[in-house]
């Protein structure tokens, strides 16, 4: 699996503080060249049509997956991670410590325009982490405010 250099490095510290605790995680999907993100997207608008594919699939050119920076966190089972599994609560909590944001969340549907993903973190910085923590904003909400 590829992350870029400093995401990858605080991804790693992030699952081993994790697997002190019996918890574990692991890189399902993480880079994706323009090519894959489009094979991606064109079998979910094949499978379930344009509009349900557009609430979870970014067009190619669109997904943060192709700049290196987000991760689909799998549990040990392999499956994306959910609410049922206790690294979803560990992540929620503790994930804006290692520069790490629940990129989708379930409450900001109506402005992510994506559906909730429970597995999908977004290396943002400790510091951006840390205040959209705080401020509980998700990533457009940070970027209105600050741009
Ligand atoms: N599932 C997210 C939105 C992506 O395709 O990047
Ligand atoms: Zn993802």
């Amino acid at each position: 699996q590829k992350l870029r250099k400093e995401a990858q490095i605080k991804f790693e510290e992030m699952a081993s503080d994790m697997a002190k605790e019996n918890l574990k995680i692991y890189a399902g999907s993480t880079y994706r060249s323009y090519t894959y993100q489009k094979g991606l997207y064109d079998r979910y608008v094949k499978k379930d049509g344009f509009a349900a594919a557009e609430t979870y699939s970014a067009r190619s050119g669109y997904s943060e997956h192709q700049l290196g920076l987000a991760v689909d966190i799998v549990n040990d089972k392999w499956d994306y991670l959910s609410e049922n599994d206790k690294e979803y609560d560990y992540l929620v909590k503790n994930s804006y410590k290692y520069g790490f944001i629940l990129r989708y969340p379930k409450d900001k549907i109506d402005i992510t325009k994506v559906s909730n993903e429970e597995w999908h973190y977004r290396y943002v910085g400790k510091d951006i982490a840390k205040e959209m923590k705080n401020t509980g904003e998700c990533l457009e909400e940070y970027i209105n405010r600050v741009l």
